[in-house]
């Protein structure tokens, strides 16, 4: 007897060579039921990222749909820029707060997984666009297991056995913050090692795990590591291999960090709002501090 599982079909159609997928008709306010989560994550899993389109979601709805593939980050490492009323969101916004400009207003500006530089970095984004500019303010994502096969044998020998060190200082745009909130970002979180490879507990693919956001190689000088990380990043990041969203509305947006890093594109009009909603699923943990290195 066909499992139930098998028979969930849902409407998917590529949106890109490298990676990402639109899954269509599917009504994701609702509760949706574990086979439909695994439809889902069976087509995340493969696409690395997947793309709902013309939502009309609440705040609420978002986490209550994010909380079906996992636990909820709290967002402790960046304990600032959440949602007023849904704690469990971050709002990435230019949006004026408090009469002042958004902080967030570049959040994700260089290639980047998000929450690489803590003890637990994510498994998942998820990010909902309440309102975007009219033209621009693309997000690109980079295929991360592709990155890495596509490395020479040699070269995967290396990368397989270096820890790449997280510093969130390299967050770009990090300095035009606000002192205080900055200074308390850095000591939550002290630079830390990762396996450069990232092993996807649910696929077992490997995946490239390094980013604009590594300062070094634990056990090398900045110098010996700069022209690696930059090899790596401009490897990873060939157009060949990177799918541009364009948001519209309503978009919702589910990227898997084991498998892609991303940027977000200062290609539009500041004067114009956007506004973005994001819950993040937990991952493994991982990584040691590394202190005076
Ligand atoms: C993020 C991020 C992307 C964007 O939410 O993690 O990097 O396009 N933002 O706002
Ligand atoms: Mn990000």
């Amino acid at each position: 007897m066909g499992s139930k599982l098998q028979n969930t079909q849902l409407g998917t159609s590529p949106l890109g060579y490298a990676l990402g997928a639109e899954i269509e008709g599917l009504d994701i306010s609702l509760n949706l039921g574990s086979q439909i989560y695994e439809a889902i994550n069976h087509i995340w899993q493969e696409h690395h990222v997947v793309v709902f389109r013309g939502k009309h979601l609440q705040p609420r709805d978002i986490v209550f749909f994010a909380e079906g593939f996992g636990d909820l980050d709290d967002h402790a490492s960046t304990p600032f820029y959440r949602h007023p009323d849904v704690p469990q969101l971050l709002q990435i916004t230019n949006r004026l707060i408090d009469g002042k400009p958004s902080e967030t207003r570049n959040t994700g500006r260089n290639w980047h997984s998000d929450y690489s530089y803590t003890g637990r970095p994510a498994a998942a984004s998820l990010l909902y666009c309440n309102q975007c500019p009219p033209v621009g303010g693309d997000t690109m994502f980079a295929n991360m297991v592709r990155a890495y096969e596509s490395l020479s044998g040699t070269m995967k020998g290396i990368v397989d056995n270096l820890h790449a060190v997280y510093d969130v200082s390299l967050t770009a745009g990090i300095n035009e913050r606000d002192a205080s909130k900055t200074a308390e970002v850095r000591r939550l979180n002290p630079p830390i090692a990762h396996p450069a490879v990232r092993v996807h507990p649910r696929s077992g693919k490997r995946a490239l795990y390094v980013s604009e956001r590594v300062s070094h190689f634990h056990g090398m000088t900045r110098a010996e590591s700069k022209p690696l990380i930059e090899f790596l990043c401009c490897h990873a990041t060939q157009p060949e291999n990177v799918y541009r969203h364009n948001w519209r509305e309503g978009d919702l947006v589910c990227w898997d960090n084991r498998t892609v890093m991303h940027i977000a594109l200062a290609d539009f009009d500041q004067n114009q709002p956007r506004h973005m909603l994001r819950a993040t699923i937990l991952g493994e943990d991982s990584g040691f501090v590394v202190r005076d290195e």
